[in-house]
């Protein structure tokens, strides 16, 4: 695996790939490296010629600084996992090479109701700073195809939004969400629950499974949000929210004829999870 710092040799590189017609898949990653980032990779490989993964983690997004401060990093292990996939090149910039004008007065980004509903009202600005670092790499690997996990649904949308916005013809293809056994989506943030914290994690997914099982019989929406609000609060849980919406608008939907997506965000203790189960 090459590992490449500099944003000029990794365009440099890609283009002599281009050149030889090899089709290039990107995952983008902040680290702390898990099965659920490996199932992109193995999703890319499987799918084009040339695996770029991009290790940054992005200034921009973190709305809370302490996350940012507390963000897990392990690079060397993370380097071992990537090897073991298979990725052809790490990129690994550092904050000047991704923001060489810095990170004061960025681009904004018409996100529309994405920017309002859900992770867009919990996290004012995130998603300004996902697509800051977003246009970034993305003008710098071109790929084809981007492959990024639908853990994080709303992110999915907001990068398909973006790649209208600046024009790139790559495919964006939305990979399915990696749990533990009992459940747990995977996640970086997972590494920092105590072993109390992460036993009661898992209460994430048993609301969502209780919020599609009653959303088959058709109970209501309304009460399906309670309930799976009251289970998750008994534990412990400071709730940002649970919903019930349009798998396409993230609205509210109400009846349970129509396909919808259930998404919950939550504290335990102060390290935020967020999950979501299609319906
Ligand atoms: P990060 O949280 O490191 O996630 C990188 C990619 O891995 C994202 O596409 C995310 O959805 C996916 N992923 C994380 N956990 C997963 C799981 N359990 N199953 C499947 N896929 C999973 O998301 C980001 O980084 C950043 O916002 C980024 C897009 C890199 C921009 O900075």
């Amino acid at each position: 695996m090459l590992l490449i710092k500099r944003k000029a040799d990794l365009v440099q590189w890609l283009d002599k790939q281009r050149s030889e017609g090899r089709s290039i898949g990107f995952v983008p990653t902040m680290g702390a490296l898990h099965a659920g980032h490996i199932s992109l990779i193995d999703i890319s490989k499987k799918g084009t010629e040339t695996t770029v993964c991009s290790i940054f983690v992005n200034p921009t997004q973190f709305n809370d600084p302490k996350d940012f401060q507390k963000y897990p990093i392990t690079i060397e292990n993370d380097i071992l996992l990537l090897e073991q996939a298979g990725v052809d090149v790490l990129y690994l910039p550092e904050v000047p090479d991704i923001y060489p004008d810095g990170i004061k007065d960025l681009e904004k980004y018409d996100l529309g109701s994405l920017e309002s509903l859900l992770e867009g009202a919990f996290r004012p600005g995130h998603f300004q700073g996902v697509c800051q670092v977003m246009r970034r790499l993305l003008e710098a690997v071109r790929p084809d195809q981007l492959f990024m996990g639908q853990k994080d649904y709303q992110q999915c949308m907001v990068v398909h939004r973006l790649l209208e916005i600046i024009g790139l013809p790559t495919r964006l293809v939305p990979c399915p969400i990696v749990r533990e056994k009992d459940g747990l989506a995977m996640s970086s943030r997972n590494m920092r629950l105590s072993e109390d914290q992460r036993r009661t994690a898992t209460t994430i997914h048993q609301a969502l499974t209780r919020i599609k099982e009653g959303w088959q019989k058709g109970e209501k929406t309304d009460r399906l949000i309670k309930s799976a609000t009251s289970l998750l609060e008994e534990k412990g849980f400071r709730v940002d929210y649970v919903s019930i919406a349009d798998p396409m608008t993230l609205e509210p939907v109400q009846r349970s004829e129509v396909p919808a997506v259930a998404l919950v965000a939550a504290f335990l203790g102060e390290i935020r999870l967020i999950d979501n189960m299609t319906l």
